[in-house]
């Protein structure tokens, strides 16, 4: 039990929810309570709803903000949008106080550089490093810095209309900011539009969500007829990252920049008693932008940011990949517009480093790969893919390769760059060694001996050849290979799952023989995995039994629907980025022709159906964006494929020299060495 985090819960007075700095602390005349222990102050849920109500009233100065928002313990910000816009409702003692307030706070941020969280190092023994958040100050700072240099944070209140101009030709005003020039961008010659790509880019832009009159995201779908839009109508983590590369490649950054800002925001950076709370570091799978009365005052509203961490969300699941998105996201903006300043914020350093120490942290767990539950990724249902699934390791190896090159790198961080070394090191060489298969590999599986008792096992995780399914051994072509979806004891789940194995190959988590082999296994068989509609999510879909025990007959999930060999335009970008690394896009070319012929027709559907993707999908959203972005970043991307070459990542030679057996005292031989048939480029 932490003693020292008793922000929020234990006081209902104003001002007193962001920057307490320990027991028996006072901040701004605001006693803290004597004890500091979350037990004192358990609070049901309903008295915690209770209690979010009136700390809507224990907000900030909005005005150090630049635009008028609050934020809670909560991770819920408020943002006034009444009629008095030029005024601060901030009560009149913070706004005397402002100065100060704002010089404390900057204290707590310099103060969070060095103590909010620090790893402990023991690379010498025989496990991964222990991190931890030293307890008793989990303070996450505040967005402030750029206020101090006069700088505008998160969009512009004023002056925006003059900078609006759009480098498409689309009709449609889009802004660029002071960082959408990066010089990268500005040498690329306008190009002309399709008619197919203009109707994207409207509704793409239509599909753009304000906070406070800035733009922050973009709706998962904008489905003109859905009178049920579920949690369609909010802001998905994973949904906006293609929305963000094209207005990007576009040229405009200013979005892109307050949706980092804004759910780093929302990140949960404090775990309380309840069990249900998400944990330091979390970022949400989505939030919504709600517009409510304003209290007290008749006829005005202000916009709250609601982030759902999964308590919301059908089945509960916990999002893991939006921490790893954020940060992919963070090193793509810096890429693409020249903007490193943003990266190298204090609050957004403290961002990564929550997130780093949250996958990072100790568990059970032996292996490298991080441990999850079933849908924790794009594939949010349930579907067997609990465990170590591929998607979940690419996006984690490809966090961690960001993180490495956007860390600062001091006395507090050193450590912390060495254990996301030594992930890096130890992830890539499980994943190229265990989760690996190919025409060789599946008949060394077949002939697998079990039951082996010993460190020297060959069969290590005890597989079972008649594991090997039937649909398996006529499929898997003579020359080529992928990353299986997951790998347990007893259990390979050999289903191909595409997010992953294209994130392996722009990550470089595979090596470039086994990048090639992916490549050439999509192409071989283009009609298993392209077919009508690019791409399927995962092959084959589960069928019978199988889909009866392993989704639990969820009937969304049939089979070659939906997650279940669904096919999934949206996967295009990700396609495209890995074919332009591998210098083949002439592959991705013609994937893009395929879902030109009809996305626009079918009004860009969420997914198709059946083995062939011939059908749009039986609970297809429509005008779904990362349809529409995906299609238009495979768009931009295959114009200006210099761009995507900055967005993928070469092999590190670092890392392979930076051996993980290291860690694994005792172990006489190094188990690269096993594998350098693999490593070899
Ligand atoms: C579905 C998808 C998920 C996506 C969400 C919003 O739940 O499985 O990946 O983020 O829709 O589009």
């Amino acid at each position: 039990m932490k003693t020292g985090s008793i922000i929020g819960i234990s006081s209902m007075k104003p001002c007193c929810n962001i920057l307490i700095l320990g027991r028996n602390s006072s901040i701004f005349g605001c006693p803290l309570p004597k004890s500091g222990h979350f037990t004192e102050y358990n609070l049901s849920r309903s008295q915690s709803k209770l209690y979010c109500l009136m700390k809507k009233k224990c907000f900030h100065s909005n005005k150090v903000l630049g635009f008028r928002s609050v934020v809670d313990s909560n991770r819920r910000v408020f943002c006034g949008s009444g009629s008095n816009w030029g005024q601060s409702r901030v009560p009149s003692v913070w706004a005397e106080k402002n100065n100060r307030f704002l010089s404390v706070i900057a204290n707590v941020a310099s103060n969070t550089r060095n103590h909010s969280s620090s790893v402990e190092s023991r690379v010498n023994e025989n496990s991964f490093e222990k991190i931890y958040i030293q307890s008793g100050f989990n303070v996450k700072p505040l967005v402030i810095e750029r206020i101090e240099e006069g700088q505008d944070l998160v969009g512009k209140d004023e002056g925006t209309e003059n900078e609006h101009k759009s480098k498409v030709d689309d009709g449609a005003n889009a802004s660029t900011d002071q960082f959408g020039k990066a010089e990268v961008l500005e040498s690329t010659p306008e190009r002309h539009l399709s008619d197919v790509e203009k109707e994207a880019w409207k509704l793409l832009r239509g599909a753009v969500v304000n906070y406070c009159g800035n733009p922050v995201g973009t709706v998962a779908a904008a489905d003109p007829a859905d009178k049920q839009p579920l949690n369609y109508d909010q802001v998905f983590i994973r949904d906006f990252v293609p929305s963000a590369l094209a207005f990007l490649l576009n040229g405009e950054a200013e979005i892109v920049k307050n949706f980092l800002l804004h759910t780093l925001q929302l990140q949960s950076w404090e775990k309380t008693v309840d069990c249900y709370s998400p944990g330091q570091g979390l970022m949400p799978a989505s939030f919504k932008v709600r517009t409510v009365p304003l209290d007290g005052r008749v006829g005005e509203f202000e916009d709250v940011l609601d982030p759902d961490f999964g308590e919301s969300a059908i089945g509960r699941v916990a999002p893991v990949d939006s921490g790893l998105w954020w940060i992919i996201l963070l090193r793509a903006y810096g890429k693409l517009t020249g903007d490193y300043t943003l990266q190298e914020r204090v609050d957004v350093q403290t961002g990564i480093r929550l997130i780093l120490n949250l996958c990072l942290s100790d568990g059970f767990d032996m292996f490298p790969t991080l441990l999850v539950t079933d849908g924790s990724c794009m594939i949010d249902r349930r579907m067997g893919i609990h465990g170590h699934p591929l998607e979940i390791q690419a996006l984690f190896y490809s966090a961690l390769r960001c993180a490495r090159e956007m860390l600062t790198v001091n006395d507090s961080t050193r450590n912390l760059v060495v254990a996301v070394n030594n992930r890096l090191s130890a992830l890539s060489f499980h994943m190229r060694e265990y989760y690996w298969v190919d025409m060789k590999k599946i008949n060394e599986i077949y002939r697998y001996k079990t039951e082996e008792y010993s460190t020297e096992a060959i069969n290590k995780f005890n597989i079972y050849p008649d594991q090997i399914p039937g649909w398996l051994v006529d499929w898997i072509p003579e020359t080529g290979g992928y990353f299986i979806g997951n790998l347990q004891p007893a259990h390979m789940d050999f289903r191909f799952f595409t997010l992953g194995n294209l994130w392996a190959i722009v990550s470089s988590l595979s090596t470039s023989k086994q990048s090639e082999g992916i490549l050439n296994l999509i192409e071989e068989k283009w009609d298993d995995l392209v077919a009508q509609m690019p791409l399927k999510i995962c092959y084959p879909a589960l069928e019978h039994e199988e889909w009866r025990i392993i989704t639990g007959g969820d009937p969304k999930n049939t089979p070659w629907s939906y997650h279940n060999g669904g096919s999934w335009p949206t996967l295009l970008w990700q396609f495209m980025l890995a074919c332009i690394k591998m210098e083949r896009p002439e592959l991705a070319r013609k994937a893009v022709v395929l879902a030109e012929k009809r996305l626009s027709v079918d009004h860009w559907p969420e997914y198709y159906d059946t083995r062939y993707g011939r059908f749009i999908g039986k609970q297809a959203r429509l005008h779904q964006t990362w349809t529409i972005a995906g299609y238009l970043t495979s768009k931009l991307l295959l114009d200006k494929p210099e761009l995507a070459s900055i967005l993928s990542w070469n092999e590190d030679y670092e890392l392979l020299e930076n051996c993980v057996c290291g860690l694994k005292r005792g172990r006489s031989k190094c188990s690269r060495v096993t594998a350098k048939s693999q490593i070899a480029v």
